[in-house]
């Protein structure tokens, strides 16, 4: 397999996620990946859903929840997406539905539905719907997305789990205010409500469905793994590789980044040594099947376009 995310160039895909455990590079990757495809002529889209406003840091401009442009580049646009913000919007959505069910037979207050929107799942699964919809919006030809840290990409890969999980205690709820509203013989505004419910629900997981449909489509989505040549780095890319092969999710690309090159000291040669060794793990392990990419520790913080360019050019170098 290549060791270069140039194959891309032939094969474009619609979403390009880029996961990896805290503090590897997966910001700094994304932006490499994001401007390359830009400077294509590609209207490319790259979002942040990392709790710290990591983008605005890297292209040294404020974004913020609204797609703008990036400055000093063409065809690049940026936006830092909280989960405050997409819990917003999936209230915005799905609030009034559901409260228009549950009101219809109960006085019940706004707030459940807060209760409803603060359960497990439906931040990912919501967040992931809304980047589905950035993505097939047709305003942009790629979207990249720089995932939260790994705790949270593993989490997003169990969420049709955990979101059925969830609308199963949602349901069970329901139908326990069902029942007790039944015995008080109110039951023919409760058997509409029963059944605007289950819609609500089936349509909640056919969304679900979707997602997953398109994340899983090697055609339209690509997944990249960021890592660090250290003990936990290799741990934890197996645990996320595990994973996704578990959840049927092909990772194409694995990017070991801040290698030292070149060690004129002896405490580089020490900590060259300890790289190789688990570079060297990580190739017996995945480059059959895993392009591996290597890219080096630069003597500066990567910052501003054009050092994200020289990244860029190493993780599409031609081979
Ligand atoms: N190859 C490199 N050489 C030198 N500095 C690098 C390199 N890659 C990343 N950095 C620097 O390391 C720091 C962390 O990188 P980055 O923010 O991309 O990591 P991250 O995985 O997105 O972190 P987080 O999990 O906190 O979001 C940044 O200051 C970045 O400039
Ligand atoms: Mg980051």
């Amino acid at each position: 397999m290549n060791p270069s995310l140039k194959r891309l160039d032939k094969e474009p895909k619609r979403l390009i996620m880029i996961g990896g455990k805290g503090g590897v590079g997966k910001t700094t990757c994304a932006a490499a990946i994001a401007l390359h495809f830009s400077l294509q002529g590609k209207k490319t889209l790259i979002i942040s859903s990392d709790p710290t406003p990591s983008l605005s840091d890297i292209f040294e401009m404020e974004i913020g929840d609204q797609e703008k442009p990036i400055k000093n580049t063409k065809d690049l646009y940026g936006i830092e997406i909280s989960s405050d913000v997409v819990l917003k919007k999936w209230k915005d959505r799905f609030g009034p539905e559901i409260y228009e069910v549950l009101s219809s037979f109960t006085s019940l207050d706004y707030d459940f539905v807060d209760y409803i929107g603060g359960a497990p799942g439906i931040e990912e699964e919501y967040m992931l719907n809304y980047i589905l919809e950035l993505v097939e919006g047709g305003q942009y030809d790629l979207v990249v997305w720089d995932t939260a840290p790994a705790g949270h990409t593993l989490r997003l890969l169990h969420l049709p789990q955990l979101f059925l999980k969830h609308l199963e205690a949602a349901t069970k709820f329901y139908m326990n205010l069902y029942s007790y509203f039944e015995k008080l013989k109110e039951s023919v505004k409760l058997r509409k409500g029963k059944r605007s419910l289950l819609e609500i629900i089936s349509g909640w997981e056919d969304l679900a469905e979707k997602v997953v449909n398109f994340i899983r489509d090697p055609q339209k989505s690509d997944f990249i793994i960021v890592t660090i040549p250290e003990a936990l780095g290799v741990r934890q890319t197996e645990r996320i590789i595990k994973d996704f092969d578990e959840y049927e999710l092909r990772v194409n690309h694995l990017i070991v980044n801040y290698i030292i090159q070149q060690a004129d000291c002896e405490f580089h040669k020490i900590r060259k040594e300890m790289q190789q060794h688990y570079i060297q793990i990580l190739k017996n392990q995945y480059s059959h099947r895993i392009g591996l990419i290597e890219v080096p520790l630069m003597p500066q913080e990567i910052k501003g376009v054009e050092r994200i360019n020289k990244i860029s050019e190493i993780l599409f170098k031609e081979v």
